[in-house]
């Protein structure tokens, strides 16, 4: 943690917000505090205003009335719900050194250096405030942490440009948890992560000792990580202490609280309007009636309301029959695709056949969304042939929305754009209004749509001509729990072929009945329940090599095991023997002399390493004692802290003697070289 909390700071003082695009109104005259330690999931229906109010604390969005006052030490890091992010470094350069204040700080303390300074007290502030930055167990911290999201040690080193979307949004999500920030502010952020992720990132905020607000709309997730819950809907704002499912509770006895007080109320109300009717003509209760009177006015100025309803979600909707395509949807043949030096299919084979639903499993980056893509046709194909079945339209539902979207467009010309021929407005906006799209949100710019009213935007093309055989990526990305809720049902009773990919076990379980296990650029078909396959792969089943039907992928003839196998089989060729030998004999000394460089080479590189690591620590322990010994810098610190430090520093002096033991034994492990070429 950057500071270092005794009391609950305040940290974000939202007071009398209010925010309306035209004639809507989002929010009106919220106020809420957010203090330190708080971990507040944040929920509320799609299009509510979440991502609006995480824009205004960012300050990218003014508000139409109130003020966001801000603690001013406070480092907010932003995890948005959709970005494209443009770095030019690598994985671990973007963690390590993409924080703007750490390289600040750094270059300055190389400056120092430089010019013989690093005992000026400059010096040692630079270091203590990177002390307190985290700089020191960054490189540390960043590795767990993409490991954690399930980056692979050979995707360090690859530059963040190269990655999918998906990926880059994990790579911002490490950066975040990796730097220190005094607070996050987390728009769905489960959103691009697959089961294993998702269930390390919720272990790791279980234990996250900073401040968050998340965005989610998983209810299990936010139960298990915060402490807090606020709810947007319908304009307003409410925060409990707590998480969600304590939210539901306190919100079931509320309901039934008010409920008890407002039909006491209405039922006083009755009786006194009863007695003013019946006596306010009798001279002699004039008093008495005054008197009722009154109660009645005082009781209508405090009366109870119920909780408004929260703003209605999609309700069930259906994708009307289609015509019945021919019994083979889609035949990929010999199937060849490279992203650069990435092979993600070789000599690929597969199939799928009339009302399948077939959902892709298996792990992040095994090349599930490039197969949706080669089946709808949006990437080119190295080799290899894609044949469309007989009378088969394909509808295909990108992960990154705008692929098929047009930001330009309004909500009304965009659901326009998918109507076959003729379509008359009034029918197009039928069903923009089944998906909850008014008439004045259908003249919105596709642009300015949250990521939940993209998603539906998406499915009102899809009703509107419907194809008979949908690729959806991650279709519930976005969605609110109703409206997930809504698209499975649609789904399951929709009488066409499916082949989709989705993280969320619920939806899976209740759409498909096949699955395609995905593994390094190998599929195999298991016809069953999901559950099935879930069970399959806990066994370890899924493993064995292919048995009859499962199997997509041709034998690879050129394999390097199949060419070692022929060269085995070759005659030698004869040769003048001692000729032979002292040929192989140079070319042995040669080989073991590049051994022996290579092994120098990288045993330098290791001690090249220890010594940098000895040194950070070095500064470290050095950064920690000047903070316990200057009073000055003391103050600031508790008790606890101090401790910390005081067992830190302990550790950093055995750690160092670790390492000047381990280069010694390095080092007695050089090789003699001879200048052998
Ligand atoms: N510039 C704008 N003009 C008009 N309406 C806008 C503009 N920007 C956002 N909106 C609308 O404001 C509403 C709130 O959007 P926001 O992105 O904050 O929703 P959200 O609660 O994050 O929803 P989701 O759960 O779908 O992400 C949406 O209906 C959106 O269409
Ligand atoms: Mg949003």
């Amino acid at each position: 943690m950057p500071i270092v909390h005794t009391i609950r700071t305040l940290m974000i003082a939202i007071s009398k917000l209010s925010k309306d695009y035209g004639k809507r109104s989002l929010f009106e005259n919220i106020s809420l505090n957010i203090n330190a330690g708080e971990r507040i999931g944040l929920l509320g229906p799609n299009g509510t205003g979440k991502s609006t109010l995480f824009a205004m604390i960012l300050g990218e969005i003014e508000p139409s009335d109130g003020e966001i006052r801000m603690n001013k030490n406070i480092r907010i890091g932003h995890l948005p719900q959709e970005c494209g992010f443009h770095s030019q470094r690598t994985v671990i350069e973007e963690l390590l050194e993409g924080d703007s204040e750490i390289n600040r700080l750094n270059k300055e303390k190389d400056e120092l250096e430089k010019e013989g300074s690093a005992d000026s007290m400059r010096y040692g502030d630079i270091l203590e405030r990177l002390e307190i930055l985290g700089y020191f167990q960054l490189e540390y911290k960043a590795k767990k942490i993409l490991t954690g999201l399930e980056f692979k040690e050979d995707d360090f080193c690859r530059p963040v440009k190269q990655l999918s979307g998906g990926w880059q949004m994990r790579v911002l999500l490490a950066k975040l948890l990796t730097c220190p920030y005094d607070i996050l502010l987390l728009d769905e952020p489960t959103n691009y992560l697959d089961l294993n992720a998702a269930v390390w990132l919720k272990d790791y905020l279980s234990d996250f000792k900073g401040s968050f607000i998340m965005i989610s709309h998983d209810k299990a997730f936010l139960t298990e990580v915060t402490n807090y819950t606020l709810i947007l809907d319908n304009g307003s704002i409410f925060k409990v202490k707590g998480s969600y499912e304590h939210y539901e509770q306190i919100k079931e006895e509320r309901r039934k609280f008010l409920v008890k007080q407002f039909k006491d109320q209405e039922k006083k109300k009755e009786q006194l309007e009863r007695f003013v009717s019946r006596f306010h003509a009798q001279p002699n209760k004039a008093a008495s009636v005054r008197a009722k009177r009154t109660a009645l006015e005082r009781l209508k100025e405090s009366a109870v309301g119920l909780l408004p309803n929260s703003r209605a979600s999609i309700g069930d909707f259906r994708f009307p029959g289609t015509k019945r395509s021919g019994h083979k949807v889609i035949t990929l043949e010999g199937i060849s695709k490279s992203y650069g030096d990435i092979t993600v299919y070789e000599d690929f084979d597969f199939e799928v056949y009339q009302r399948e639903k077939a959902v892709l499993a298996g792990d992040n980056g095994a090349g599930k969304s490039t197969l949706l893509k080669i089946m709808a046709g949006v990437v080119d194909i190295d080799k290899g042939r894609r044949i469309v079945g007989h009378k088969v339209d394909i509808g295909y539902f990108s992960q990154t929305r705008l692929d098929v979207l047009n930001p330009e467009n309004t909500v009304l010309a965009e659901a326009y754009s998918a109507a076959p021929g003729y379509m008359a407005e009034t029918a197009v906006r039928t069903i923009l209004g089944a998906l909850l799209f008014s008439g004045d949100d259908s003249e919105k710019k596709v642009k300015v749509l949250s990521g939940g009213e993209k998603s539906r935007l998406i499915l009102v093309k899809l009703l509107i001509d419907p194809p008979n055989f949908l690729l959806l990526d991650e279709p519930t990305t976005h969605l609110d729990v109703d409206a997930v809720d809504a698209l499975t049902n649609a789904l399951r009773q929709y009488e066409g072929t499916i082949v989709f990919i989705s993280h969320d076990i619920y939806f899976v379980r209740r759409v498909a009945n096949v699955v395609f296990d995905v593994q390094s650029g190998k599929v195999r078909k298991i016809a069953g329940e999901f559950d099935y396959y879930l069970e399959k792969k806990a066994k370890g089943e899924l493993l064995s090599e292919n048995s009859h039907g499962f199997g997509y992928r041709k034998p690879n003839h050129c394999s390097s095991t199949y060419r070692a196998i022929r060269k085995e089989r070759e005659e030698p060729k004869k040769e003048d023997t001692d000729k032979l030998r002292l040929k192989e004999e140079k070319k042995r000394r040669i080989k073991e002399e590049k051994r022996r460089r290579a092994h120098n080479a990288a045993t330098g590189g290791k001690i090249d390493k220890l010594k940098h690591e000895k040194e950070n620590l070095r500064l470290e322990m050095y950064s920690k004692s000047r903070s316990l010994s200057d009073p000055r810098i003391y103050r600031r610190r508790d008790e606890e802290t101090a401790k910390e430090y005081g067992r830190r520093i302990k550790e950093i002096e055995k750690l160092i003697v670790q390492i000047d033991e381990e280069i010694k034994t390095l080092k007695s492990g050089l090789l003699p070289v001879t200048g052998l070429n």
